[in-house]
């Protein structure tokens, strides 16, 4: 099989757990003759930096024409600190995400039994939870209008949602549920929000065409709290693009850490595929973040761009043998920990 791979590597560790993840594929290529071909493109800071705008249209073109998008991560201290600020990094993921119509984000929260231990809650509540975040990305209140009045001392962001945003990530998480406990718990502040009782109502209609599936809904806030106390009862959370950002991150502490996790965006068209830890300025040039998050990330473009099962099963089992031989990078492991490209490598050998 030969596919076009876009890999914008981005801003901080970005670039180094990409360069793992691409490791793997070449492994993979190899051992299973296929053929990736990558082409790098710019966003984030460093595409400010170079071309003043954090998504440039030749990286936009490049994912176009290509099979999956690799992405690293974006960010930089430098505009956190300066709220005047009028080109952000983050801006250039937003952008992509609207023009390339990535409007659903998946996000699988599995706990690896290595890790249990490692987790700051207790053993016996996260063994064998297996769940998986349906977030919509492309909508709600951060592509809604945003403004300052008053003079300056009101703002304003709007929250907008139509049923046809609904319906469409409604059906993804469905189609994923059918494939797993049948259960959707749609999170949403239907108790306040006007946009949430849209959504409970579109959802609560698209039910009739799944009678298989059981619907449970869950106000945001209770959910922030179902995930540390009982996080087992989950199989699809189905929720807004706001709610999905902070609790899908919440979410990730519980698999002991957040440097595992892989994510997907997808979209009519293409899918994006990105560790969900960001640029994590700290650990920038130390070789010393973890690159697992990128590589399942890889592991998830082969089974689900690609349809190559058994290639993207090697890689989760590569990954898994890894962790079973206490090999990891220092969030995971506390004696000999190993850097950012032995684990990488590490990885490729149980290939
Ligand atoms: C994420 C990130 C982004 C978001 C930021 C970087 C804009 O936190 O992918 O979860 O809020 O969606
Ligand atoms: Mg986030």
């Amino acid at each position: 099989m030969k596919k076009h791979i876009a890999v914008l590597p981005g801003d901080g560790v970005g670039p180094e757990v990409t360069m793992e993840a691409i490791k793997v594929l070449k492994k993979i290529a190899e051992k299973f003759n296929h053929q990736f071909i990558f082409k790098e493109g710019l966003i984030g800071a460093i595409a400010i930096d170079k071309t003043n705008t954090p998504y440039p249209d030749e990286t936009h073109r490049l994912c176009l024409k290509s099979d999956a998008i690799l992405f690293g991560a974006v960010g930089n201290p430098k505009y956190d600190n300066d709220p005047q600020a009028k080109i952000r990094p983050e801006q250039g993921l937003l952008k992509m995400r609207e023009t390339l119509g990535l409007y659903t984000n998946i996000r699988p929260i599995k706990i690896f039994s290595f890790l249990i231990n490692q987790s700051p809650i207790k053993p016996k509540i996260i063994k064998d939870v297996d769940f998986i975040f349906v977030r919509e990305l492309t909508s709600g209140i951060y592509f809604g209008k945003k403004g300052r009045t008053n003079n300056n001392q009101s703002s304003f962001d709007i929250c907008n949602y139509s049923t046809d945003e609904i319906v469409r990530v409604t059906k993804i998480a469905f189609d994923l549920a059918k494939k797993r406990k049948n259960k959707v718990t749609l999170v949403d502040k239907a108790n306040v929000l006007e946009t949430s009782r849209l959504w409970r109502e579109t959802v609560t209609n698209f039910t009739k065409k799944f009678p298989d599936i059981i619907l449970e809904t869950m106000f945001v806030d209770n959910a922030a709290m179902q995930i540390i106390k009982n996080p087992k009862q989950f199989d699809v959370i189905l929720t807004e693009n706001m709610f999905g950002d902070i609790l899908s991150d919440e979410a990730s502490v519980i698999t002991g850490s957040i440097g595992m996790l892989p994510s997907a965006s997808i979209g009519e068209e293409i899918t994006l595929y990105e560790p969900i830890h960001g640029s994590y300025p700290k650990a920038v040039g130390k070789n010393t973040a973890n690159p697992i998050g990128s590589i399942l990330s890889v592991a998830m473009m082969l089974d689900y761009s690609f349809g190559l099962k058994k290639e993207s099963q090697a890689v989760y089992n590569a990954v898994e043998k890894t962790l079973n031989n206490a090999l990891g990078t220092k969030d995971i492991v506390d004696k000999n920990p190993l850097s950012t490209s032995e684990l990488g490598d590490a990885i490729i050998n149980f290939i």
